[in-house]
Formats: structure tokens, sequence, C-alpha cells
């Protein structure tokens, strides 16, 4: 179980001190596949760094098992068991697939294992298994690829930045069925997802919704959806753009049309 406690996070930037995380607290139970969803710009790439040690909160506590894990390295949460998929794909230049999923696992396995996380996410195995993760992987290619590593890793906490960004709609059904999958026989473990996709939003226990760095909605699949499907807050905002002469702010129209 993974819990954030007050987190909040901001950087200095041109125009000062600027705000991205502010105030949010939640937890991720054992067991359950948890969907974090919300405008672009909300916020969400920069929880998962938070949790995945990339980023320092400025305040607040992440709990990782009741342990505080706040002031732990990338390395020693990876070590506890956080897995992480990024939203734009690391290239590893001079590795293959085959050792990047055997390092992922973290003991030898055979190609054969290790083909059967590149199946999972639709890959042809016996085409990628020796590729070199390089920059002629497409983006796609190299966003399953990560996937699989996650997969393969197995850890207490998986979390999956917008899996579905650059994947064919045959791979993310595929992708869809591995996460059904995989929340079959989490638990002892858990998902977090970050997705804008309504069949993704559609697989989870619990949706949380982050608009401009604050969890503004949280429930069940059952209790947000209907609310996150009817409300066309995006497009009233976007409308009202075109009826003012002067005052336009753009900013709105980046917001996703779920919110
Ligand atoms: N290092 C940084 N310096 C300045 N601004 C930043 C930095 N990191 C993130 N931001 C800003 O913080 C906000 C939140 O970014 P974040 O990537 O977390 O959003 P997101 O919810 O993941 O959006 P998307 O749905 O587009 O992926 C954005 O306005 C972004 O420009
Ligand atoms: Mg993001």
């Amino acid at each position: 179980m993974i819990e954030l406690k007050n987190i909040s996070f901001g950087v200095d930037d041109d125009k000062g001190k600027k705000e991205i995380i502010r105030d949010v607290s939640f937890t991720v139970p054992d067991g359950k596949l948890i969907v974090i969803t919300g405008p672009n710009g909300g916020g969400k790439s920069t929880l998962a760094r938070l949790i995945a040690g990339i980023e320092k909160p400025l305040s607040g506590k992440i709990l990782l098992d009741g342990e505080d894990i706040t002031d732990m390295s990338i390395t020693e949460r990876a070590k506890k068991g956080i897995g992480f998929a990024f939203q734009q794909p690391v290239r590893f230049k001079g590795i293959e697939v085959f050792d990047l999923i055997r390092l992922a696992t973290g003991k030898s396995i055979s190609i054969s294992d290790a083909c059967s996380y590149l199946s999972a996410v639709g890959l042809c195995a016996r085409d990628y298994i020796k590729r070199e993760v390089n920059s002629s992987l497409s983006g796609g290619e190299l966003k399953r690829i990560e996937i699989a590593t996650v997969l393969a890793r197995s850890p207490r906490i998986s979390v999956f930045d917008e899996p579905e960004a650059g994947i064919d709609l045959w791979s993310f059904k595929n992708l869809i069925e591995v996460f059904e999958g995989m929340r079959k026989h989490i638990k002892e473990s858990s998902i977090l997802i970050i997705s804008h996709q309504e069949r993704i939003l559609n697989i989870a226990d619990e949706i949380m919704v982050i608009k401009e760095g604050r969890l503004i909605n949280k429930g069940t699949r059952d209790e947000l959806m209907p609310q996150l499907m009817s409300t066309d807050s995006a497009v009233r905002d976007c409308n009202g753009v075109g009826e003012k002469a002067v005052d336009i702010t753009p900013e709105p129209c980046s917001t996703s049309a779920l919110i």
C-alpha cells in the first residue's frame, strides 16, 4: 500500500514560484487498480515522478507499507518495489531487449520467459528480443517494451503514465487485457495508471481526478464515470474564448473533454 500525505510540489520559473501539486493526499491500497485522470497539465505525471522519487516534495510524506520513503532515492524505491513506466519512455543505447527484461526481473531467466512478457504487450517476441533499445524502435514499440519491463519486475506498486500513448488500437485492446490479467493476481500489490482513456477508466477500482495540482474528486468507477462522461466544462470554457474580444485565455481549451 502506498500513501501520499499532504504532498505539495512546485518549481521556480521565470515568473517566480509555480505550484504544481497542492496538498494532495490519497492511498493506493493493495489489490486495487487505481486510475488517475484529469486535464492536461493538471499534475498527474508530476505525481508519478514524486512517487518514483524523480522529484522530491516540498512538503508532505510518501509511505510504502507504512515506511516513510519520502527521502529515498529512485534506486532505493525501485528496490522497495516501486515500478514505473514513463509517459515518454527512455532509450537505452547499447542494451538488448532481452537484457532489459532480464535486468527488470532481477534474476536469470530464459529467452522464452522474456518472450512471454513481450507477447503480453502484443509484440512478436522473435522479432524484438535481440533488438537494441535505441532510436530505431518506434515510439509505440518502445512504450510496449517499457511496459513489458514493468510486468517482468512485478513490483509492489506498478505506475503506468499514459500507457495508451502512441499505442495502436489492436495493441491497446491487448494492453487492457494485460491490466485486467494483472489485477486478478495483485492481492499484495497494486496498480496505478494515469490515463485519459475511457476504456482504462472502465477497469478502475477507483478513479481520482487531478486538476490544477489538486485532487478534486475520487470515487469508485460506478460513482465517477457518469460524472466524468457528462461534464462539459471544457467545451464551455472553449466556447467562452470565442465570445470574448480581448480577454483570450487559451489555457482552459487544453483541458480534457472528460473534466
Ligand atoms: N520542471 C518544471 N518546470 C516548470 N513547469 C513544470 C515542470 N514540471 C512540470 N511543470 C508544469 O506543471 C504542470 C503539470 O505537469 P504534468 O506533466 O504533471 O501534467 P499532466 O497532468 O501529466 O499533463 P498531461 O495530461 O498533459 O500529461 C504543467 O503545467 C507543466 O508545464
Ligand atoms: Mg502527464
